[in-house]
Protein backbone atom coordinates (compact mmCIF):
# COMPACT_ATOMS: atom_id res chain seq x y z
CA UNK A 1 0.00 0.00 0.00
CA UNK A 2 1.30 3.52 -0.73
CA UNK A 3 1.08 5.97 2.08
CA UNK A 4 -1.12 8.51 2.11
CA UNK A 5 0.82 11.94 1.64
CA UNK A 6 -1.73 15.17 3.50
CA UNK A 7 -2.39 17.01 0.93
CA UNK A 8 -2.16 20.95 1.07
CA UNK A 9 -5.97 22.10 1.63
CA UNK A 10 -6.78 25.38 -0.61
CA UNK A 11 -9.44 27.39 -0.57
CA UNK A 12 -10.88 29.32 -3.85
CA UNK A 13 -12.62 32.61 -3.43
CA UNK A 14 -14.87 33.41 -6.51
CA UNK A 15 -17.21 36.21 -7.94
CA UNK A 16 -18.13 35.09 -11.43
CA UNK A 17 -18.10 31.87 -13.58
CA UNK A 18 -15.35 30.15 -12.17
CA UNK A 19 -13.66 28.83 -14.98
CA UNK A 20 -10.17 28.79 -13.42
CA UNK A 21 -11.80 27.82 -10.17
CA UNK A 22 -12.94 24.54 -12.16
CA UNK A 23 -9.61 24.16 -13.72
CA UNK A 24 -7.90 24.00 -10.51
CA UNK A 25 -10.69 21.48 -9.11
CA UNK A 26 -10.01 19.09 -11.77
CA UNK A 27 -6.18 19.14 -11.15
CA UNK A 28 -7.11 18.57 -7.80
CA UNK A 29 -9.07 15.10 -9.06
CA UNK A 30 -5.86 13.68 -10.10
CA UNK A 31 -4.76 11.10 -7.59
CA UNK A 32 -1.30 12.69 -7.12
CA UNK A 33 -1.80 16.00 -7.05
CA UNK A 34 -0.37 17.31 -3.72
CA UNK A 35 -3.50 19.70 -3.00
CA UNK A 36 -7.04 19.28 -2.37
CA UNK A 37 -10.20 22.08 -2.98
CA UNK A 38 -11.47 22.53 0.84
CA UNK A 39 -13.30 25.04 -0.30
CA UNK A 40 -14.57 27.38 -2.69
CA UNK A 41 -16.46 30.53 -1.01
CA UNK A 42 -18.23 33.31 -3.65
CA UNK A 43 -19.37 36.86 -2.78
CA UNK A 44 -22.16 36.35 -4.79
CA UNK A 45 -25.00 33.82 -4.09
CA UNK A 46 -25.29 34.26 -8.10
CA UNK A 47 -22.05 33.40 -9.18
CA UNK A 48 -22.21 30.59 -11.84
CA UNK A 49 -18.95 29.05 -10.55
CA UNK A 50 -20.70 27.82 -7.08
CA UNK A 51 -23.40 25.48 -9.07
CA UNK A 52 -19.98 24.39 -11.03
CA UNK A 53 -18.20 23.93 -7.41
CA UNK A 54 -21.26 22.24 -5.90
CA UNK A 55 -21.75 19.72 -8.88
CA UNK A 56 -17.72 18.61 -9.00
CA UNK A 57 -18.63 17.81 -4.98
CA UNK A 58 -16.85 20.70 -3.41
CA UNK A 59 -17.94 22.49 -0.05
CA UNK A 60 -19.36 26.08 -0.83
CA UNK A 61 -20.08 29.10 1.06
CA UNK A 62 -21.81 32.48 0.58
CA UNK A 63 -20.46 35.24 2.49
CA UNK A 64 -22.35 38.84 0.69
CA UNK A 65 -19.60 41.52 1.34
CA UNK A 66 -22.90 43.68 1.31
CA UNK A 67 -24.49 41.68 4.16
CA UNK A 68 -20.67 43.95 6.23
CA UNK A 69 -22.28 47.26 4.91
CA UNK A 70 -18.84 49.31 4.53
CA UNK A 71 -17.09 47.08 7.33
CA UNK A 72 -14.14 45.52 5.30
CA UNK A 73 -12.31 44.46 8.27
CA UNK A 74 -15.33 41.99 9.41
CA UNK A 75 -15.78 40.82 5.98
CA UNK A 76 -12.55 39.94 5.80
CA UNK A 77 -12.71 38.81 9.41
CA UNK A 78 -15.52 36.24 8.10
CA UNK A 79 -13.97 35.01 5.04
CA UNK A 80 -10.71 34.25 7.07
CA UNK A 81 -13.47 32.21 10.06
CA UNK A 82 -14.73 29.89 6.82
CA UNK A 83 -11.69 29.57 5.28
CA UNK A 84 -9.73 28.31 8.96
CA UNK A 85 -13.18 26.36 9.72
CA UNK A 86 -12.92 24.35 6.44
CA UNK A 87 -8.90 23.24 7.09
CA UNK A 88 -7.77 25.74 4.36
CA UNK A 89 -3.87 26.17 4.63
CA UNK A 90 -3.57 28.41 1.18
CA UNK A 91 -6.08 30.52 -1.00
CA UNK A 92 -6.22 31.08 -4.40
CA UNK A 93 -8.38 34.31 -5.71
CA UNK A 94 -10.01 33.52 -9.18
CA UNK A 95 -11.73 36.03 -10.51
CA UNK A 96 -12.48 37.35 -6.81
CA UNK A 97 -13.91 40.96 -7.60
CA UNK A 98 -13.25 42.43 -4.07
CA UNK A 99 -9.73 44.22 -2.98
CA UNK A 100 -8.55 43.01 -0.03
CA UNK A 101 -6.49 44.82 2.69
CA UNK A 102 -3.86 44.80 4.70
CA UNK A 103 -4.86 43.04 7.19
CA UNK A 104 -6.47 40.03 5.19
CA UNK A 105 -3.08 39.55 2.64
CA UNK A 106 -1.09 39.30 6.03
CA UNK A 107 -3.25 37.07 7.42
CA UNK A 108 -2.33 34.57 4.74
CA UNK A 109 0.98 36.01 3.65
CA UNK A 110 2.85 33.84 0.65
CA UNK A 111 -0.41 31.38 1.15
CA UNK A 112 -2.88 33.85 -0.83
CA UNK A 113 -2.08 33.89 -4.85
CA UNK A 114 -4.31 35.38 -7.44
CA UNK A 115 -4.50 34.87 -11.58
CA UNK A 116 -4.24 38.11 -13.39
CA UNK A 117 -5.05 38.44 -17.39
CA UNK A 118 -1.83 40.04 -18.48
CA UNK A 119 1.91 39.85 -18.80
CA UNK A 120 2.35 41.98 -15.04
CA UNK A 121 3.67 44.88 -14.45
CA UNK A 122 1.66 45.23 -17.69
CA UNK A 123 -2.32 46.38 -17.52
CA UNK A 124 -2.73 45.92 -14.00
CA UNK A 125 -6.46 46.08 -13.47
CA UNK A 126 -9.55 45.52 -15.34
CA UNK A 127 -10.17 45.27 -19.57
CA UNK A 128 -6.74 43.66 -20.08
CA UNK A 129 -7.25 42.09 -23.61
CA UNK A 130 -8.92 45.67 -24.57
CA UNK A 131 -6.10 48.18 -23.51
CA UNK A 132 -3.42 45.22 -25.00
CA UNK A 133 -5.12 45.52 -27.99
CA UNK A 134 -5.22 49.39 -28.14
CA UNK A 135 -1.13 49.60 -27.11
CA UNK A 136 -0.55 47.00 -30.06
CA UNK A 137 1.65 44.64 -28.13
CA UNK A 138 2.57 41.53 -30.29
CA UNK A 139 2.76 39.06 -26.50
CA UNK A 140 -0.35 39.33 -24.34
CA UNK A 141 -0.95 36.72 -21.47
CA UNK A 142 -1.00 35.75 -17.82
CA UNK A 143 0.39 35.60 -14.59
CA UNK A 144 -0.18 33.82 -11.22
CA UNK A 145 1.45 35.82 -8.09
CA UNK A 146 1.55 36.04 -4.59
CA UNK A 147 -1.26 39.08 -3.40
CA UNK A 148 0.21 41.68 -1.93
CA UNK A 149 -1.93 45.21 -0.95
CA UNK A 150 -1.31 46.82 -3.99
CA UNK A 151 -3.59 45.47 -6.60
CA UNK A 152 -2.22 43.26 -9.13
CA UNK A 153 1.06 43.42 -7.21
CA UNK A 154 3.29 40.62 -5.79
CA UNK A 155 5.94 38.11 -6.19
CA UNK A 156 5.73 36.39 -10.19
CA UNK A 157 4.77 32.61 -9.71
CA UNK A 158 3.93 31.35 -12.94
CA UNK A 159 3.65 33.12 -16.41
CA UNK A 160 2.25 32.35 -19.59
CA UNK A 161 2.53 34.66 -23.15
CA UNK A 162 0.26 34.03 -26.14
CA UNK A 163 0.68 36.01 -29.45
CA UNK A 164 -1.79 38.94 -30.40
CA UNK A 165 -2.93 38.00 -33.92
CA UNK A 166 -3.75 40.38 -36.44
CA UNK A 167 -7.93 39.98 -36.60
CA UNK A 168 -8.18 39.70 -32.86
CA UNK A 169 -11.03 41.11 -31.33
CA UNK A 170 -11.19 41.43 -27.44
CA UNK A 171 -13.19 37.92 -27.08
CA UNK A 172 -11.25 35.77 -29.30
CA UNK A 173 -7.50 37.63 -27.46
CA UNK A 174 -9.71 36.58 -24.02
CA UNK A 175 -10.02 32.93 -25.26
CA UNK A 176 -6.85 32.34 -26.01
CA UNK A 177 -5.39 33.61 -22.69
CA UNK A 178 -7.62 32.08 -20.38
CA UNK A 179 -6.71 28.55 -22.24
CA UNK A 180 -3.68 29.89 -20.96
CA UNK A 181 -4.66 30.67 -17.43
CA UNK A 182 -6.24 27.29 -16.97
CA UNK A 183 -2.64 25.72 -17.84
CA UNK A 184 -0.85 28.30 -15.58
CA UNK A 185 -3.17 28.06 -12.01
CA UNK A 186 -2.76 24.28 -11.19
CA UNK A 187 1.04 24.86 -11.51
CA UNK A 188 1.38 27.45 -9.72
CA UNK A 189 -0.82 25.32 -7.32
CA UNK A 190 0.91 22.40 -7.64
CA UNK A 191 4.66 24.31 -7.11
CA UNK A 192 3.02 25.86 -4.04
CA UNK A 193 1.78 22.49 -2.43
CA UNK A 194 5.24 20.79 -3.38
CA UNK A 195 6.95 23.28 -1.43
CA UNK A 196 8.89 24.36 -4.47
CA UNK A 197 8.31 28.05 -4.24
CA UNK A 198 10.54 30.31 -1.81
CA UNK A 199 9.80 34.34 -1.95
CA UNK A 200 13.23 36.65 -1.15
CA UNK A 201 13.22 40.19 -1.74
CA UNK A 202 9.70 40.35 -3.13
CA UNK A 203 10.84 37.74 -6.10
CA UNK A 204 9.71 34.31 -5.90
CA UNK A 205 11.86 31.29 -6.73
CA UNK A 206 10.74 28.48 -7.97
CA UNK A 207 12.89 25.05 -7.26
CA UNK A 208 13.62 22.57 -9.51
CA UNK A 209 12.10 24.08 -12.86
CA UNK A 210 13.65 23.30 -16.30
CA UNK A 211 14.03 26.30 -18.79
CA UNK A 212 11.82 26.62 -21.27
CA UNK A 213 13.15 25.52 -24.46
CA UNK A 214 12.60 28.74 -27.03
CA UNK A 215 11.70 32.28 -27.47
CA UNK A 216 7.78 33.12 -28.80
CA UNK A 217 8.61 35.05 -31.72
CA UNK A 218 5.61 37.31 -33.20
CA UNK A 219 5.42 37.47 -36.12
CA UNK A 220 7.56 34.34 -36.28
CA UNK A 221 10.52 34.92 -38.30
CA UNK A 222 10.06 33.69 -41.91
C1 LIG B 1 -9.87 35.53 -15.28
O1 LIG B 1 -9.58 36.15 -16.52
C2 LIG B 1 -8.82 35.86 -14.27
O2 LIG B 1 -7.56 36.04 -14.83
C3 LIG B 1 -9.31 37.17 -13.69
O3 LIG B 1 -10.71 37.04 -13.65
C4 LIG B 1 -11.13 36.11 -14.64
C5 LIG B 1 -11.92 35.07 -13.93
O4 LIG B 1 -12.49 34.15 -14.83
N1 LIG B 1 -8.72 37.41 -12.41
P1 LIG B 1 -13.11 32.80 -14.28
O5 LIG B 1 -14.17 33.19 -13.28
O6 LIG B 1 -12.00 32.02 -13.65
O7 LIG B 1 -13.68 32.10 -15.48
Amino acid sequence: MVANVARLKAGILISGRGSNMQALIEACRAPRFPAEIALVLSNEAAAAGLARAREAGIATRVLDHRGFGKDRAAFERALTAALEEAGVEFVCLAGFMRLLTDTFVDRWRDRLINIHPSLLPAFRGLDTHRRALEAGVRLHGCTVHFVRAAMDDGPIIVQAAVPVLADDDEARLAARVLAAEHRCYPLALRLAAEGRLAVENERCRVAGAPAPEAALINPPPA
